[in-house]
């Protein structure tokens, strides 16, 4: 103990390791009231670590080429010591990020904690939400099956839309007239160099933004109003010990759920890995049926919802992208006199559930085939997604809130 000791002190002579501990972990005051919610920061932070671990791994065995890129993901499912193991992790890991990621993003709907002064922890998690698809498109390639082909074909194929530039831009993204083998190169390095190290860069940015201003809670209070008489918050217990055994907990449960879907159920009837994505790809063939991994299916469907205009799908690609980055915007649309949905009125209540529902109800349609009554559904589905945000304003604004206790409420 005593030559531990003496080592930290070696340590801290040179470098802020103790003073780092205690202002970010063991005198780092939280508010007290965190409940199931504040799970998913922490299981994000996991997945994140754990994808790039697998794919470390991976990409030793992988071989980011059109004529073996598919070959090489059955070696690895086949050959490769715990080589499957590998590949379902990160496969897995790639969908459960997302599960975490809508989780964690509709706590922040719920609480409020878009609002001032969380706006900068906000918008940064929204470039980490738009690089985390960046990162998932292009991972999805590598395997060159049937689906990672052909997704990334309707999907690069819209930036061909665009006006003016479209056909320079996708020729840009592919580096060829179709989606090659020079496509899979670059993707590659996109997937598991640049992208994973902007993420890494952007997380840390947020976790100091979040570390800044203290977290919200499912009270909506600010716990630095009411401090004591060393200046920490009544309301606020020490991140160490307290939440890092809460954290700890919800690690184990969600490790749980994890290694079950990893060894019974990997593929997930679909959802996880598509069935013709086990069909290796072929430029001459396409499938009858083209759709995203579940977690772009909202959008997809958003996309298939809009009319094309001139015969262009332009007015499409400009509602996926609006529906995506109008989540930037929310600190600002939000006219609430309260953060937490615990003292809002019943309308904010009812255009919330009703934006969750069209939010799910449009993922389930992007991954159906489209018919004339499904287009329908979709567009008022689409409808209803739009209004959560655009009617925001009036809104909250004309709701009737609840009185907001002074301190946080310890349920
Ligand atoms: C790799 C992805 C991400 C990681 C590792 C991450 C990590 C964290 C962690 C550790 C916390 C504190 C614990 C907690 O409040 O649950 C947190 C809080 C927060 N995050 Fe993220 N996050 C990610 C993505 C996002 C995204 C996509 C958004 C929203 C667009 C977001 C918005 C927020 C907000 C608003 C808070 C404060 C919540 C509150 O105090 O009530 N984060 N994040």
């Amino acid at each position: 103990m005593k030559l531990l000791n003496e080592l930290i002190g070696w340590i801290d002579a040179r470098f802020p390791l103790t003073s780092t501990w205690k202002a970010h972990a063991s005198e780092y005051y939280a508010p007290k009231n965190f409940n199931f919610w504040y799970f998913f920061g922490s299981l994000a932070l996991m997945v994140l670590v754990i994808q790039i671990a697998s794919g470390i791994f991976l990409t030793m065995n992988y071989k980011p080429d059109g004529l073996f890129a598919f070959a090489s993901v059955e070696y690895i499912m086949r050959d490769v010591q715990w080589g499957w193991l590998l590949r379902y992790i990160h496969s897995t890991g790639a969908s459960m990020f997302f599960v975490v990621i809508y989780l964690h993003m509709f706590r922040g709907l719920m609480y409020g904690s878009y609002r001032k002064p969380r706006e900068l922890l906000w918008i940064i998690g929204m470039i980490i939400y738009l690089a985390l698809m960046g990162e998932a498109f292009m991972g999805y390639l590598l395997p060159w099956g049937q689906m990672s082909f052909w997704g990334a074909q309707v999907i690069v194929n819209l930036f061909s839309t665009v006006p003016f530039i479209g056909e320079d831009l996708s020729i840009l993204i592919r580096g060829d007239y179709v989606v090659s083998d020079i496509t899979l190169n670059r993707f590659f390095a996109l997937h598991v160099i640049a992208i994973p190290l902007i993420l890494v860069l952007i997380v840390v940015a947020h976790l100091a933004a979040l570390h800044e201003v203290g977290s919200n809670n499912p009270d909506g209070i600010e716990i630095k109003k009411h401090l004591d008489a060393n200046g920490h918050p009544l309301d606020g217990i020490p991140f160490h010990p307290y939440y890092t055994v809460k954290d700890g907990v919800g690690a184990i449960g969600f490790l749980i759920i994890f290694c079950a879907i990893i060894f019974f159920a990997p593929d997930m009837g679909g959802y996880f890995l598509e069935f013709n994505n086990f069909v290796p790809a072929n430029p001459m063939k396409t499938p009858e049926h083209i759709s995203p991994v579940w977690y772009f299916t909202p959008y997809y469907a958003i996309l298939r919802a809009v009319p094309p205009l001139f015969g262009s799908q332009f007015p499409g690609v400009v509602a996926m992208g609006v529906a995506t980055v109008i989540f930037f915007f929310l600190p600002w649309l939000d006219r609430g006199k309260v953060k937490s949905i615990r003292y809002r009125g019943p309308i904010y209540k009812v255009f919330l559930t009703l934006f969750v529902i069209s939010f799910l109800g449009l993922g389930v349609l992007g991954t159906l085939p489209s018919t004339p009554a499904l287009t329908w559904v979709a567009r008022v589905l689409a409808v209803v997604y739009f209004s959560f945000f655009l009617l925001m304003p009036w809104y909250t604004k004309i709701d009737k809130t609840k009185h907001v206790p002074d301190r946080v409420t310890s349920r």
